[in-house]
Parts: structure tokens; C-alpha cells; sequence
């Protein structure tokens, strides 16, 4: 076999994750291995948990990482939180709401659609609505930040009306936590996950997850087994330390978890308030390269999410073509439409260490040469003034 190391090419990763690693993380992840039950490694592991609860701002003691990707944080939540029979209203204005569909029906319960459409954000009317039509709903769950949109809901004000319902709430912070404001405890979210891919600028392949005291103390009262034993709580909670003890589950991805560690640590160097600042910032500055070409955004304006820009496809234009030439000569990844949006917009991620000054500029101009090339209408020559003066501050 003619097979050799695989040395992957340096791209600049600009669509909707996994996002750019710092070297820093990367560095981590290549020390040494040690045993997942070595005292070093159970001391790291709790670091983890108080970095998390950073991330997070909460206090919940049940905040660990599940080993494996966002949507196993996803399935984390809906495994342990909903039992055979439980009506679970899920909120849809995007991909991610139909998974959670998928989770609640594959948990045995009964999904009641709130349904709104893809690039607005969840309407909390309808929910509110939706609770009065069903009292005998136990969870709201719905996605923070819409990855295939570019939406962000508000999450303080659908926790609140889900508590005055007597709901407890499941929120999908994969592509907010790190990139913006999530406060868990403050808002009363009580089951929530994340990936490690997006603004955290780690790796794939990690969930973290946090559940507030009310949803633990509906974990323990279940009447039917989680019918996943790798992502039963009761069971990872006595491997991440719930009761003092540590005990076997499985074999934690030792690196990945360092990896992590030293993210959270950088998350925590830079100040969360500063790094969510910093997605706002470089955000504004992309809009205003993207705006001053000609552009235009898929989301109304206070619903925008800073760390993921759905720009609609100037008239005319192959968007595949596009991404391809982006890649090809600039090695630089943007994203695609998804669903009803593919061939629409092109998703421009701005997540964790992508998010920088650097990026925007590249980006513009990269994408402007682009579309000049294909003879695409727009207006040349004024974006990378544009991006820069906004950087400066002066927009
Ligand atoms: C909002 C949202 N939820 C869930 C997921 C699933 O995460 P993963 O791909 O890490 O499994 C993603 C991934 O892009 C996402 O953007």
C-alpha cells in the first residue's frame, strides 16, 4: 500500500464549524497521555468543570463534557429529560429544531411544533400560545443560536415563559456559548449543550452540557430507565464525580479534553464579556465590507448572530462555484445554504479564534475577487475600506 501520513492542507476556516484552532489548543492536545483515572487527570478534569461553569455562568454542579459531538450533547438532554408519553413543545426556525423533533419523538414523547420561519427567530408569542394550548406540556426546547440561519432567539425571554408553564427548558447553545451572551443561571435555563467546534475554537468532538438542580432531581425520579446507557446521566454523573466517587463509564478522549481545558483556559484569559464583544465587533466590521459590495443579510438586524453571517447570493451567481474558488485559491472555507436556503445564502462564520480582524479583511477581499471574477453585480473596490473603517471604530 502506497499510503502515507496525511498532512491536510491550511485553510482559513470561515463557514459554520468547525472553526479555526488556535495553535495553542492544538499544542495541548499533543502532550503526553495519561491514565483517565490518574489523580493528574481527575484534577484536570476538575478545572474542566469550573471552566465550564464559566462558560456557562453557572453554578450547576452536573456541567461536564460528553464525549462525542453536539448533537450527543443534544441527545444527552432529550434522552434523560423526557420519558415515554411527555408532551415536549419544540420550537423549529431551522435544522436544528427538527432534530430535536427526531430526539424527542425517538425518547418516546411527543414533540408540540412551534414552528417559525428559517432566518426569523423563535416568536414568543406563539409559544406562550402553544403553552396555553397544551398545560399538560412538561419541557420547552429550542435552539439559542439557528447554525443554518444565522438567527439567535431570545433565550431569557422563552425560559421565562416556559417557567410561568411549569416547563423546564432544554436550549441549544452549540454555536452561542463563547460567541454570545448565555447566562444560564441568571435566565433559569435548566438543561443546556454546546460543541467545542465553534466559538470555543477547539476541535470537534465534545459536548459540554450543564443541568440545573431541577433537572437533576427529574433525572433521579424517572419512571423508565434512559434507554441510552452510554449517555445516561445517572451513569456519567459517578464518572465525572457527582457523588465524590469517581467510577469507570467509559475511556475519556484524554487529549480532546485537554484540548478543551486549554480553550476554556484562553476563553477565561480573554474575559467571556471580551470575547463576545470581540464576535460583535468583527461582525459589524464584516457587515460593513459585505454591505459596501452590495450584499445583503438573510436576518432582520436584532436578530442577527455575530458569530454566523447568512448572506444572500448576489442575482446571478453559481454559489458553488464561488465556495469552490474561495477554497481553491485563497484555501479559504465559507459555508452553503442549507434546506430551503441552499443555493441561497452563504453562511460566513466569524466563531472563537476565527473571529478576528485578520479574517474579515481576508474574507472581503478574498470574496470580492471572487465575484468580480464571475462577473457578479456588485459594487468593487469600496469593501475592504469599508471593513477597515469600522475596525477602526469610525464606521
Ligand atoms: C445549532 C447546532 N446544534 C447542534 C449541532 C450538532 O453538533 P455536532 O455537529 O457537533 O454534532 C450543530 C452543529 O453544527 C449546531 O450548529
Amino acid at each position: 500500500m502506497d499510503i502515507k501520513s496525511f498532512n491536510p492542507p491550511v485553510r482559513t476556516l470561515m463557514g459554520p464549524g468547525p472553526s479555526d484552532v488556535h495553535p495553542r489548543v492544538l499544542a495541548a492536545m499533543s502532550r503526553p497521555i495519561i491514565g483517565h483515572l490518574d489523580p493528574a487527570f481527575i484534577g484536570m478534569m476538575d478545572e474542566m468543570k469550573l471552566l465550564l461553569q464559566y462558560a456557562f455562568q453557572t453554578q450547576n454542579a452536573l456541567t461536564i463534557p460528553v464525549s462525542a459531538p453536539g448533537s450527543a450533547g443534544m441527545e444527552t438532554c432529550f434522552v434523560n429529560l423526557v420519558e415515554p408519553g411527555d408532551k415536549v413543545i419544540v420550537c423549529q426556525n431551522g435544522v436544528f429544531g427538527g432534530r430535536m423533533k427526531e430526539n424527542v419523538e425517538r425518547s418516546g414523547g411527543q414533540a408540540v411544533m412551534v414552528e417559525d420561519a428559517w432566518g426569523t427567530a423563535v416568536d414568543p408569542q406563539k409559544v406562550e400560545d402553544t403553552l396555553k394550548a397544551h398545560p399538560d406540556a412538561k419541557v420547552v426546547a429550542f435552539v439559542q443560536a439557528e447554525t443554518s440561519t444565522g438567527v439567535q432567539s431570545d433565550v431569557k425571554t422563552l425560559v421565562g415563559i416556559a417557567q410561568r408553564h411549569g416547563c423546564l427548558t432544554i436550549v441549544d447553545a452549540v454555536t452561542s456559548v463563547g460567541g454570545s451572551p448565555l447566562r444560564v443561571d441568571e435566565w433559569g435555563v435548566d438543561a443546556v449543550y454546546s460543541g467545542t467546534q465553534k466559538c470555543l475554537s477547539c476541535t470537534p468532538g465534545l459536548s459540554p452540557v450543564s443541568f440545573s438542580e431541577r433537572a437533576v432531581q427529574r433525572i433521579k425520579a424517572r419512571s423508565h430507565k434512559v434507554q441510552s446507557w452510554f449517555l445516561d446521566l445517572n451513569l456519567v454523573m459517578s464518572y465525572w464525580g457527582g457523588d465524590g466517587k469517581r467510577a469507570y463509564h467509559h475511556t475519556a478522549p484524554i487529549n480532546a479534553l485537554y484540548g478543551l481545558h486549554e480553550a476554556l483556559v484562553m476563553l477565561a484569559e480573554e474575559g467571556l464579556e471580551n470575547a463576545w464583544e470581540r464576535h460583535k465587533r468583527n461582525h459589524l466590521a464584516l457587515r460593513a465590507g459585505l454591505e459596501a459590495m452590495g450584499l445583503r443579510f438573510l436576518v432582520e438586524e436584532p436578530h442577527r448572530l455575530p458569530q454566523l453571517n447568512a448572506v444572500q447570493m448576489p442575482e446571478g451567481v453559481d454559489e458553488s462555484a464561488v465556495r469552490q474558488r474561495l477554497l481553491t485559491h485563497f484555501n479559504l472555507e465559507i459555508g452553503a445554504g442549507l434546506g430551503g436556503l441552499a443555493g441561497k445564502i452563504w453562511r460566513i462564520g466569524l466563531m472563537g479564534h476565527a473571529s478576528n480582524a485578520k479574517n474579515v479583511l481576508y474574507c472581503i477581499t478574498a470574496l470580492e475577487s471572487v465575484l468580480t471574477e464571475l462577473k457578479a453585480p456588485i459594487e468593487a473596490g469600496v469593501a475592504a475600506g469599508a471593513a477597515a473603517k469600522a475596525l477602526a471604530g469610525q464606521a
